[in-house]
């Protein structure tokens, strides 16, 4: 078999009938906006987060996707037009662009070098009296330092909203991602860790008054049918893909561990390869690995991940360019581990179903293209 980023291919043949169950008992019900699929997905979601740990009940609302999940958390608190917003730039763009959408501005601090996740003393040097929230993003599967975060959002009155697009069932201290901030948001993008197949997110929260708030914005603003006391959004998780995430997600534990699992061995296989920086696991926290990202020497990156591909090892470069340099999102800001971050990166391949032969093979691949590029770069 080839070898592929994430394997969507072997997900359905391993889930097949339950799949088709799921959809069958969706068509036989009828019922495809909202209503029970998308309510019973809800509480297993809010069942899983509160079993990694969470110190208090946590709510879960179902939304269109992981975009919406932000702009929706984000309307929750209040953010508007003349509002600040710090989060990273080196993310997938929609972390700065929910604040962008609301007329705040995004403002932008640089992350740790050992975790690419937002540096707290980067958050406070960026503080200022428009500042209305700090969104962190628990990048590749691991959550950013939310005790120094929290220490520093909470002496200024701010709060956190955890962009864990890509970390559902990571967490931080023996608390799950999601309870750590003021919100948690989701995407469940087909390639995530818990993937629809199609578009969907959710938003996660531990404080109740603000549950009910993101559910009443999710719902055009309604307090109740025709009532509208707020400006809202139309954003619904549908019925199909709710039912296929129940099934995801009753074998997410089993996929983390499989991505744990490789990421092990990945560790094993690079321990001596002088030339790369394996991902650092931060003691606090539990590790998901959406992705297993390698830096390697930035001017040898591009003709490295070329000769991969040329060896049959695809490889992605999650994120080429930082937020801050794009137009709509230009900052005059000195962010040289995000820079530094951007140049040298590189994922491998990363998914539950890769085998312990396929991890081989890669960091095999790996090796020779080092071997055979490294020289030739230095030359
Ligand atoms: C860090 C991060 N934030 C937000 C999103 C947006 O999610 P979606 O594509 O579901 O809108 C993604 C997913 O691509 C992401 O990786």
């Amino acid at each position: 078999m080839s070898l592929q980023m994430v394997d969507l291919r072997a997900q359905i043949e391993a889930t097949r009938p339950e799949i088709d169950a799921a959809l069958a008992a969706v068509l036989d019900r009828g019922a495809f906006v909202r209503g029970p699929f998308v309510a019973a997905f809800e509480e297993e979601l809010a069942a899983y987060v509160t079993g990694l740990g969470a110190e208090h009940e946590v709510h879960a609302l179902g939304v269109a996707n992981g975009t919406d999940a932000l702009q929706i958390a984000l309307m929750a608190l209040g953010v508007g037009v003349g509002d600040e917003v710090i989060c990273p730039a080196f993310t997938f763009v929609a972390t700065a662009e929910a604040a962008a959408l609301l007329g705040a501005t995004p403002v932008f601090a640089d992350i740790d070098p050992d975790t690419f996740n937002l540096d707290p003393a980067g958050v406070e040097a960026a503080i200022t009296e428009r500042t209305k929230a700090v969104v962190p993003v628990h990048l590749f599967g691991q959550c950013a330092d939310m005790t120094a975060l929290r220490t520093v959002c909470d002496a200024h009155g701010l709060p956190l909203v955890e962009d864990m697009a890509q970390a559902v069932g990571a967490t931080w201290s023996g608390r799950p991602a999601g309870t750590l901030g003021a919100l948690g948001t989701l995407s469940f993008y087909p390639s995530k860790n818990l993937g629809a197949f199609g578009d969907g997110g959710a938003i996660l929260t531990t404080d109740a008054a603000l549950a009910d708030r993101v559910r009443q914005i999710a719902n055009h603003g309604a307090a109740k049918k025709y009532h509208h006391t707020a400006v809202g959004v139309n954003s619904r998780l549908d019925a199909m893909q709710a039912a296929i995430l129940s099934v995801h997600l009753r074998h997410l534990p089993v996929w983390t561990d499989a991505r744990r699992a490789a990421a092990s061995l990945y560790d094993e296989a690079f321990a001596e390869v002088d030339e790369v920086v394996r991902p650092v696991r931060r003691d606090e926290a539990r590790h998901v690995f959406h992705q297993y990202t390698l830096r390697v020497p930035a001017g040898a990156r591009d003709a490295i991940a070329a000769d991969l591909r040329a060896r049959g090892v695809p490889t992605m470069i999650y994120y080429p360019e930082p937020l801050h340099v794009m137009e709509p999102y230009r900052a005059d800001v000195h962010l040289p581990e995000t820079d530094r971050a951007c140049a040298e990166v590189l994922s491998l391949p990363m998914h539950p179903h890769l085998s312990p032969a396929d991890v081989t093979r890669v960091a095999d691949a790996v090796r020779a293209s080092l071997a055979s590029v490294l020289p030739a770069v230095a030359a």
